[in-house]
């Protein structure tokens, strides 16, 4: 059983990017414990960060077939990013949508993702939480996918 997750843009200087509303866990940290949620289920897990809307969406073209689901916080592409919604929609696993922070409750163009339709469920504002949340989600989506 394989989960990817993957970290959009900017998502790499957690920790340091406005504390105030991303906390101050770094990514490193938030592998760190999905690592061990993997470890627990006895599944393997594989991260992936990038700044670039098309390096994301060649990681996900690149592990159909070989990934049972993948999280995802698509970052500022999840709110305008075509591209990406088509990826998630090719892709041939399901992916659980994740943000750190609730973006129903901050800026108006926040509160609308062009990947939510679809992905297959969505957790906001839970801070690192919102990753682990995605993460047994994902885990029980790729169990599903081995019965
Ligand atoms: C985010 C929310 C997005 O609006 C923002 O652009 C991010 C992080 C989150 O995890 O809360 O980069 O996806």
């Amino acid at each position: 059983m394989k989960i990817l997750v993957i970290h959009g843009p900017n998502l790499n200087l957690l920790g340091r990017r406005e504390p105030d509303v991303y906390g101050r866990v770094t990514l490193e940290e938030i592998n760190r414990e999905l690592k061990e949620l993997a470890l627990q289920a006895g599944a393997e897990v594989e991260f992936f960060q990038s700044n670039h809307e098309g390096a994301i969406i060649d990681r996900l073209h690149q592990a159909c077939g070989k990934v049972d689901a993948a999280v995802l916080n698509p970052g500022a592409l999840g709110h305008y990013s075509y591209a990406l919604r088509d990826a998630v929609a090719a892709v041939d696993y399901p992916v659980v949508e994740v943000h750190l922070s609730n973006i129903y409750s901050r800026e108006e163009f926040r509160r609308y993702t062009v990947t939510a339709p679809v992905v297959k469920g969505q957790i906001s504002g839970f801070g690192p939480l919102s990753y682990r949340l995605g993460f047994l989600a994902a885990l029980e989506l790729a169990r599903g996918k081995e019965r």
